[in-house]
């Protein structure tokens, strides 16, 4: 069995893109594999969080979790501060990162634009990402594209510190979907659909009911064409509400094209309304029974518990590779 591991950020707004990138893959993963997700709210905090509102986003994501399907006797679901071996893990990457290859992390350069000087947080955030990783000898990371510059920094870390120290780590692969990868921006099709947009319809929120949803797809940016093609470059609006269509129904691209043939926006626009609704009603469903139950809390009690002690194992190990520590509990 291979093992997985990824995780999200409890910063609100899950939306459809990171369902659609990287939670439906958590789901689909955890058949055959050893499956560990993670809700990251130490990443969280390299912007300033209300501390109410961070714990409550925290439990809202693991109660999505099991909404969409992670089922916590297949799937380990735990909150990163509840293990320590992350932050541990963190620092000792920290010194054998460079500022070089952390400067050209293109997230890094987007969030700290404008800004004099960064939080040395957001400019360090991929090392934790990359502890993350490792500290769970993780073979598989189910991901959205605009991870792959952390992934393949954790893998560059990987392969550093074994072909230095002899083998402490091992190398992760990050797992990218064909559709779904990268959904975009619903009023601006070239920006990526983000939690923190100012605009609410540029983006479906996994919990958001119908009304928004008609809303924010009716008014959808298009353009003037008025044919249902597939084409990034030259129609990024239309296509990616193909690629969100593509990804809740099953259907190719290449079908949708051919069913909406001679149809306009509007037609096309009012079945993406359904095909999204109906996908969505279940979890929102689901996520109202989950999100105030003891149940929760026992998961990710336990997940914690099941966590640390795949880490510890992981730091007595790489302790032992660089020297660190002499008392044994
Ligand atoms: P986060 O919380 O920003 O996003 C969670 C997941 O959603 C994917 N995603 C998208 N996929 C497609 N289209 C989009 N518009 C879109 N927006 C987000 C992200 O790629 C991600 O998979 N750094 C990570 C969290 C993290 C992590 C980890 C992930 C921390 N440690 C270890 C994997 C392994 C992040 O900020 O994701």
């Amino acid at each position: 069995m291979k093992r997985v591991f990824s995780g999200v950020q409890p910063t609100g707004n899950i939306h459809i893109g990171n369902y659609l990138g990287a939670l439906r893959q958590f789901v689909e993963l955890q058949n055959d594999n050893e499956c560990i997700y993670c809700i990251v709210d130490m990443h969280s905090i390299t912007l300033p969080q209300d501390p109410k509102e961070l714990r409550k986003h925290t439990l809202d994501v693991a109660a999505l979790y099991m909404a969409i399907g992670l089922d916590p006797k297949k799937s380990t679901i735990f909150v990163q501060s509840d293990v320590p071996g992350h932050a541990e893990l963190s620092w000792v990457l920290t010194c054998n990162s460079y500022t070089g290859e952390l400067s050209r992390m293109t997230q890094f350069k987007d969030k700290s634009k404008g800004r004099e000087s960064a939080p040395t947080g957001l400019f360090s955030y991929p090392i934790l990402m990359a502890a993350d990783i490792l500290l769970y000898d993780t073979d598989i990371v189910p991901v959205g594209r605009d991870q792959k510059q952390h992934i393949e920094l954790c893998r560059d870390l990987a392969i550093r510190i074994n072909n230095k120290y002899g083998q402490t780590f091992v190398v992760p692969d990050g797992r990218f979907l064909k559709e779904g990868a990268r959904i975009m921006s619903l009023d601006e099709p070239m920006k990526k659909m983000s939690k923190s947009a100012e605009n609410p319809l540029s983006r479906i929120s996994l919990l958001d009911e119908e009304g928004k949803i008609k809303k924010a797809i009716m008014k959808a940016t298009t353009d003037s064409e008025g044919i249902i093609k597939f084409d990034l470059e030259n129609k990024p609006g239309v296509s990616n509400l193909m690629n969100i269509y593509s990804s809740f129904s099953g259907i190719s691209v290449e079908d949708i094209e051919k069913k909406y043939e001679g149809c306009g926006y509007g037609d096309f626009k009012k079945d993406l309304v359904q095909v999204t609704s109906e996908a969505l009603r279940p979890i929102r469903e689901n996520f109202e029974q989950i999100r105030h139950s003891q149940e929760l809390l026992n998961v990710l009690n336990e997940g914690a518990e099941k966590a640390n002690a795949i880490a510890e194992k992981t730091m007595a190990r790489v302790k032992e590779t660089f020297g660190l520590g002499i008392s044994k509990k």
